[in-house]
């Protein structure tokens, strides 16, 4: 009995505290993921844009999807090897849905991140809109078409990408980003409609400055109250700023609201401090639309002489450029694809981010935000004058100033965001004679700054003279020099105050594990870009002793020297982080991936990997190479990379002598004649540490190792578990050239969703169950299904010892 009164004291205030959220729960923004549950063609067809169109025999899937990844490689496609030889066509993708009673009079938009490419969207017959940028993000507003409660609604989307080439690189295919309907009140806070700046920061307190943009479809005015909660991370409140209004009728009203933040906790590279500001909208006593903005107090500047700072620390930027697709998984956005790239850069030291060339997925930038990386957000590879006969520029007169705009409204309250690139190496660059260049430049740097004048606009030149049509405009706020890095040590010459960023740098090329001799003759490759390649080597490999590197571009340790020397350097962006679809640059089909990586397709760094990490990193590192599988009397040079003072290397016992790094030797080398046994480095620092690595030769293949990079995931179909998988001798050491064709069976609660091992020239389907092992490594990746349980992996390799592994959907 006394239970029972406790509990009904507990009880009713609750049920008073429950009704009153519902209701005013009712009236706010709902949103909700709308990947699940649609039909997909591939190819043309007629009417299927009508609801009643037949499509039972269509294929069932979620969104992100993309086609191409699906498909076989040829030279034949149309997006050519420089486009990762994959498919492209038409494709149709239809969902239907129902929407309650209780959501009419709201209003209803259906919001795209991003559709590969030339999209066409219609709601129950009724055209939307067509959008022919693949990378740019858009919505359409749905209201006066929808049908409510039993009857059911039908979007399609016909995605043309049968016109190719289009895109530098891999561009996918199909809806690959992530899609969402969000319905409210006609009351509410417009699409990506806050900004929040920071226009005043010191350690004791922030400004904060806060625009929202409300809009009032309705018949009525609205006077409207508009509370704004500041959050820092967790759940603790840093401000609150409330304001009245009125908003007229079919209007839309931008309200500017100003606090401070006492004792900030400022957003760094090292420390990603972030706030949240929760808008909400209320009239008549309700709460009618909630909004969350996620952003970062920081300073930063870019000082001619000095160089970039952070917080008003002297930074370097130690960057990487990358294309957006996700190597095996193709251009289908997937959160965690994504963060593990950036765990894998973060361990080598990278902090930077260029978006080359497109706007990226909104994924990225909230992993930026959270892990700590300064991103180069980029807008476009190319303006009015192509470079490929039917990418944007065709569509540039009539869209580049819409997408421009939106590109700028949809990122930039992301504090990882610090530079725009209005373009790389735009064509309109070479045309000494013709002012366009200028002209367009003046054009987009206007509209950039009108949306958001506190971050910098370069462009990436690879022409880096003042006569650049780009650079004289005299708009850019930063020089973006792409590669002439034998000309940065002039740039206060030439370009007298003005402020420098290593908009994309070296081009160095790279198989993981393949080494050619003599190690330390550099091999520029192709010798002309433009000439076919007559000397490479017959297995389409190129030396990772970083002693190859495209004409343009320099070897990693050539561009990193002069970076690190000059203080003025703010820093720059490396061509690239990863491999990628597409541009198999020095040697084309049937190459169909990227050399430029520093980490390779299938996410295994190569060695120049270690080299950053011993230059950009304070943790210890000794990272001795190649491995020591030669036939004998072979001359091998073994190379360190290391942030060791010294280090001693013995082959089977007996010292080859000691080598010391400096700044003009960044790498440490050892000729020796090879002869089978053990490699091992001794390094040692100043204050005594020693770092010990050993390389054995190996025995044959004898076993196979599986190495999850989480042996958790989540049960929501989406997470994966990236799988390495290692062929060991019997004596359990990694075989460097091992190539077994491994199989793979995936049960329980997960799948396996792709298959690599990050060679540039292999055929095989990413979608097959079974990879073969290349130099040793390759790399399964299992997908948690909706349900939890445990998810078997087992592989298996005729002549092998095969392996088991339990990974936990939760
Ligand atoms: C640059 C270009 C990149 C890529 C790179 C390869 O000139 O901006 O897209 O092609 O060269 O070195």
């Amino acid at each position: 009995m006394l239970k029972l009164k406790i509990g009904l004291l507990i009880f009713v205030p609750l049920i008073i505290v429950l009704t009153q959220c519902s209701q005013s729960l009712l009236k706010m923004r709902r949103i909700e993921n709308f990947n699940r549950g649609w039909k997909f063609n591939l190819g043309d067809l007629q009417d299927a844009q009508v609801s009643g169109f037949d499509d039972s025999d269509w294929r069932i899937l979620n969104l992100p999807h993309d086609w191409s990844i699906e498909g076989e490689f040829s030279p034949d496609n149309p997006a050519t090897p420089g486009g990762g030889a994959l498919p492209g066509g038409i494709g149709w993708y239809r969902k239907t849905f129902q929407i309650p009673e209780s959501e009419k009079g709201k209003l209803a938009f259906i919001e795209f991140d991003g559709i590969y490419m030339n999209s066409t969207v219609w709601i129950n017959g009724h055209e939307l809109g067509n959008r022919p940028n693949g990378y740019i993000s858009f919505r359409y507003g749905l209201t006066p078409y929808l049908k409510y409660g039993e009857e059911s609604n039908v979007i399609a989307v016909k995605v043309d990408n049968s016109m190719q080439p289009n895109s530098r690189w891999y561009s996918g295919s199909g809806i690959y980003r992530n899609v969402r309907l969000v319905t409210t009140d006609p009351v509410c806070i417009d699409q990506w409609g806050t900004y929040i700046t920071t226009p005043d920061v010191d350690e004791k307190s922030a400004a904060v400055s806060m625009q929202t943009k409300v809009r009032n479809d309705s018949d009525q005015d609205r006077a409207i109250t508009l509370k704004t909660v500041i959050y820092r991370t967790g759940r603790k409140k840093a401000a609150t700023v409330i304001s009245d209004t009125v908003i007229a009728k079919k209007s839309v009203l931008y309200i500017t609201q100003e606090t401070t933040i006492k004792n900030p906790s400022l957003w760094s590279i090292e420390t990603p401090n972030l706030y949240r500001a929760v808008s909400q909208i209320e009239y008549s006593g309700t709460v009618c639309d909630d909004y969350e903005t996620a952003f970062g107090i920081r300073t930063f500047s870019f000082n001619s002489e000095k160089g970039f700072f952070l917080n008003g620390k002297s930074t370097k930027i130690l960057g990487v450029c990358d294309h957006h697709d996700l190597g095996c998984l193709g251009a289908a956005v997937n959160t965690r694809a994504i963060e593990r790239q950036l765990e894998i850069l973060k361990g080598m030291g990278c902090n930077g981010i260029r978006t080359s060339h497109n706007p990226p997925a909104p994924e990225l930038l909230d992993l930026c935000d959270r892990m700590g990386f300064l991103v180069m957000d980029e807008m476009f590879d190319m303006w009015k004058k192509g470079k490929n006969p039917y990418d944007f520029s065709l569509y540039w007169d009539e869209w580049h100033e819409k997408d421009m705009r939106d590109f700028i409204l949809r990122d930039r309250n992301h504090p990882s965001v610090i530079i725009w690139s209005i373009g790389n190496e735009v064509m309109e660059q070479w045309d000494k004679t013709d002012s366009s260049g200028s002209v367009i430049a003046r054009e987009l740097v206007a509209i950039v700054k009108n949306l958001d004048p506190t971050r910098p606009v370069t462009a990436a030149c690879n022409d880096v003279s003042p006569l650049n049509p780009v650079i004289r405009s005299g708009a850019l706020d930063l020089i973006g020099y792409n590669y002439a890095q034998d000309q940065y040590v002039n740039f206060l010459k030439i370009y007298p105050c003005k402020r420098f960023i290593a908009a994309e740098t070296v081009s160095a090329l790279a198989t993981r594990g393949s080494y050619d001799m003599p190690s330390d003759s550099i091999r520029r490759w192709p010798p002309r870009w433009d000439l076919p390649l007559l000397d490479g080597n017959p297995d389409h490999t190129c030396s990772s002793y970083d002693n190859c590197s495209a004409p343009w571009g320099s070897t990693h340790e050539e561009t990193w020297k002069i970076i690190k020397k000059y203080d003025f350097l703010s820093g720059g962006f490396i061509w690239t982080g990863f491999d990628y679809l597409g541009e198999p640059t020095p040697y084309g089909w049937p190459s169909r991936s990227s050399y430029f990586g520093i980490v390779d397709l299938a996410g295994f760094p190569k060695d120049a990997y270690y080299f950053y990490q011993s230059e950009w990193t304070d943790q210890p590192v000794l990272h001795i190479f190649p491995h020591w599988n030669w036939h004998e009397g072979d001359e091998i040079d073994v190379w360190a990379y290391t942030n060791c003072e010294e280090v001693e290397l013995f082959l089977n016992g007996k010292s080859q002598g000691v080598q010391k790094k400096s700044e003009d030797n960044l790498h440490l080398v050892w000729p020796l004649s090879y002869v089978p046994g053990t490699l091992k480095a001794v390094g040692k620092t100043a204050s005594k540490d020693i770092l010990i690595k050993e390389i054995k030769t190996t025995g044959k293949p004898a076993k196979i190792s599986l190495i999850p990079d989480r042996k958790t995931i989540r049960a929501d179909g989406q997470d994966l578990s990236f799988v390495t998988v290692q062929i060991l001798d019997a004596e359990g050491v990694l075989c460097p050239l091992a190539d077994n064709l491994v199989q793979f069976e995936v049960t329980g609660a997960g799948v396996l969703k792709a298959v690599d091992n990050g060679l540039q020239t292999n055929h095989e389907s990413f979608r097959a169950k079974q990879r073969k092992a290349f130099h040793g490594l390759c790399l399964a990746v299992v997908q948690s299904t909706e349900k939890p349980g445990k998810i078997l992996v087992k592989a298996s390799s005729d002549g092998l010892e095969g392996s088991e592994l339990t990974i936990r959907a939760k």
